[in-house]
């Protein structure tokens, strides 16, 4: 369909964007309290774990950072912002049927232009089953369909209104080791990395071909204790952690969630206590 297809539907726009991607473990639902510890004013945004970006899209930073580990969902988020025409122009030839989710789901991304592989990942996303992203060792993405009634996958308000939010924005693939670099004194980071591994087979942590492992939870928890101990390192920057702890193989469940903060007032510390208490896993 060509782009002169792409009126928006009354009341599509203007309006605050808000995430164009389903993602597991995005925050929208603790929106508010986390909305509570982003500094204002606000030097700079950085989000390492960038995911559906529900944070960043409430807060609406003019200067940010984004970045994450998975290579597909940062060509997405990068086609968004630079050719969004292009990436509804490829939506609109989607039809949501098993087959037809299927023949996608088995197309080689790399071989697809720029905008068709951004049409590709936003599909998928919105006809698999939750939602999910997982890939398997060969990095080939392995969800199922999802029934759904009549999944959006086409949405030009939503994809015009987030591209205009993302207009200047880094965006990069990046370990967050290298994302963390980037971080420059008096800037904030939002720091949301997958859940810990609750098994050897039900993980969520596999949204790219290496799973984040435990050992990656302790490598980034390490990184933000060293906060304020060595500011030539990690250049105090202003640090919101969500961190998922770890399932407790006996009673069966998640403990719960620890929030970790690096450089905030003392006042902010209570916060942060009342931002735990009010996380459990019916949530997330
Ligand atoms: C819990 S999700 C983030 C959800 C996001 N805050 C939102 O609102 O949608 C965690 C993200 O971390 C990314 N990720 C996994 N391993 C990573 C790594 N080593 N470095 C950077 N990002 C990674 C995943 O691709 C996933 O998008």
């Amino acid at each position: 369909m060509p782009a002169i297809a792409l009126t928006l539907p009354p009341g599509a726009e203007p309006g605050p964007a808000t995430p164009f991607l389903k993602w597991a473990g995005g925050k929208t639902s603790l929106l508010s309290e986390l909305l509570k510890h982003v500094p204002s004013p606000l030097r700079r945004y950085h989000e390492p774990f960038v995911g559906g970006g529900a944070l960043f899209f409430a807060v609406a930073p003019r200067r940010a950072v984004l970045s994450d580990a998975n290579g597909e969902l940062i060509h997405c988020w990068r086609q968004v912002r630079d050719d969004v025409h292009a990436v509804l122009d490829a939506l609109s030839v989607h039809v949501y049927d098993r087959v037809r989710f299927e023949a996608v789901r088995a197309l080689e991304p790399l071989r697809l232009l720029p905008a068709e592989r951004a049409a590709r990942f936003i599909y998928l996303n919105k006809t698999c089953f939750n939602g999910l992203w997982r890939v398997n060792r060969a990095g080939r993405f392995n969800v199922p369909f999802g029934r759904y009634k009549n999944p959006t996958f086409h949405h030009p308000g939503l994809l015009l209104r987030a591209s205009r939010a993302l207009r200047g924005v880094q965006i990069h693939r990046a370990p967050f080791e290298i994302a963390l670099q980037r971080a420059s004194p008096g800037e904030f980071v939002y720091l949301d990395p997958p859940y810990d591994p609750v098994s050897e087979t039900a993980s969520f942590t596999s949204y790219t071909r290496n799973a984040f492992t435990w050992a990656d939870q302790e490598r980034l928890a390490a990184e933000c204790a060293a906060i304020g101990r060595d500011p030539l390192t990690i250049r105090r920057a202003h640090v919101l952690l969500l961190r998922h702890q770890p399932h407790d193989q006996e009673e069966g469940h998640h403990r719960g969630h620890e929030v970790g903060i690096g450089d905030l007032p003392g006042t902010a510390v209570g916060c942060m206590r009342r931002l735990l208490d009010a996380l459990d896993d019916d949530r997330l």
